[in-house]
């Protein structure tokens, strides 16, 4: 193992019900609350009646900021952190999911800043302070809630980034499995591909003797394989809905990722296809991350067989180790074609046009890929196989 340092200060509270301790939770941080929300969702299926209903309780003055983009916008954070400046607001809220929340995040830490926020992402310059926030998850994909990250586009100049830093956590996050019955089969299936992208990301490190994270990220990765197409023919299913959801915040909460560094250069190449082309997060990766794995064989043999072994179940008997690992990397790519995900880049009419612009931009802070170091002909590579 890789030495390590560990802490992760969310107080997570999850449960049916539990978003009652929004009134609990928000009055140890002030009164002036920003609730951050997206484009309507939460208005539909009456999360933001619930969340005001609390809010009014403890008599907090709300000033709303709607319309956080999927693939949360630079111009949406600067809109945020306006609101913090000329309300005096004291705590953020999140109501959403993983684009809501790396949104707030940013306006945390730019609302404190006092120039332009994209240096704080762009790593121009240091977060030093941040405002509080709490989350109310609606969406099982990204593990935000529970993490220091966030990702923010910069539509203009077509980059997106991910950014963090140890301020950035959320003081709580309420993750009640009712909340993500209305997200679509669509959304579902994207958040199941994004938080198994995350424990396969994990999976390809370059330390050794790591067991318990490998067995770990093996049971969460089979568990969400046989969870998926159960939500998917019963959305309002409460306990798959809740094991999904904890599988998301349990992928990407920095659990897996103790003592040993993972991978993360095929989010870093869909961060580019989504900067340039605007398409979910997950349907990139599910493009990507085979052809990532199969461009990658030689180095990834053994963990990909012992994929194929462990969570795929395939029987080893009279089969090569490459064998196995080609079967492990199909078998992941039929299991998310069955849910419905794309397989190629034409599926959202992307060509080869743009592919040089895309890997520049993937190779806009230098090489990458902690498990196999990446250069610009790589990802062209690995970009031509998608197409
Ligand atoms: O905007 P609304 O109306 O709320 O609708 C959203 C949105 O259209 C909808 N939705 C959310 N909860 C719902 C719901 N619809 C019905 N019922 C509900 N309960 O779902 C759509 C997608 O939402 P979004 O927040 O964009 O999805 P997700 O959670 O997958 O977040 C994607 C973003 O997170 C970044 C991605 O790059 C992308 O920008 N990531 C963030 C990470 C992190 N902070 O750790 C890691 C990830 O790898 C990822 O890169
Ligand atoms: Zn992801």
């Amino acid at each position: 193992m890789d030495s390590f340092e560990f802490r992760n200060p969310t107080k997570l509270i999850f449960g049916e019900g539990k978003i009652d301790s929004l009134a609990t939770e928000v009055p140890q941080y002030g009164k002036n609350v920003l609730v951050v929300y997206g484009g309507g969702s939460i208005k539909k299926n009456g999360i933001y009646d619930q969340v005001m209903g609390q809010l009014n309780k403890i008599g907090a003055t709300v000033i709303e900021l709607s319309g956080v983009e999927p693939n949360p916008r630079l111009t949406t954070v600067k809109r945020g952190v306006e609101h913090v400046k000329k309300n005096n607001v004291e705590f953020l809220l999140a109501v959403g999911g993983g684009s809501v929340i790396d949104c707030t995040k940013a306006i945390a830490a730019g609302a404190k800043y006092d120039g332009d926020p994209w240096d704080l992402i762009t790593k121009k310059a240091e977060v030093e302070e941040a405002l509080p926030f709490g989350t109310v998850l609606t969406l099982a994909a990204t593990g935000s809630e529970m993490n220091s990250g966030s990702v923010i586009t910069n539509w203009e100049t077509k980059e997106k980034y991910g950014w963090g830093s140890p301020l950035n956590f959320p003081k709580f996050s309420i993750l009640d499995p009712k909340n993500t019955y209305s997200v679509p089969k669509d959304q579902t299936v994207y958040g199941a591909v994004d938080m198994m992208s995350h424990v396969l990301e994990s999976y390809f490190h370059p330390a050794t003797n790591t067991p318990v994270q490998e067995r770990m990220s093996e049971g969460i990765l089979s568990t969400i394989i046989k969870t998926t197409p159960k939500v998917i023919d019963d959305l309002e299913n409460y306990e798959h809905r809740e094991t999904l959801l904890y599988s998301g915040t349990m992928a990407l909460n920095g659990v897996l990722q103790m003592g040993a560094r993972g991978d993360w250069a095929a989010h870093n190449i869909e961060h580019a296809v989504s900067a340039v082309y605007d398409i979910p997060h997950a349907g990139g990766l599910a493009i990507l991350f085979p052809n990532w794995m199969k461009y990658n064989i030689d180095s990834a043999e053994r963990k990909l067989k012992q994929l194929a072994v462990r969570v795929f179940e395939v029987d080893p008997s009279g089969k090569s180790d490459r064998d196995l690992a080609l079967e492990g990397i199909e078998q992941l790519r039929t299991f998310w074609a069955s849910l419905g995900a794309p397989t190629r880049l034409a599926d959202y009419d992307i060509d080869d046009s743009k592919l040089d612009l895309i890997a520049d931009r993937a190779m806009a802070r230098g090489e990458f890929g902690n498990f196999r170091t990446l250069q610009k002909e790589d990802v062209l590579k690995i970009l031509r196989m998608s197409l």
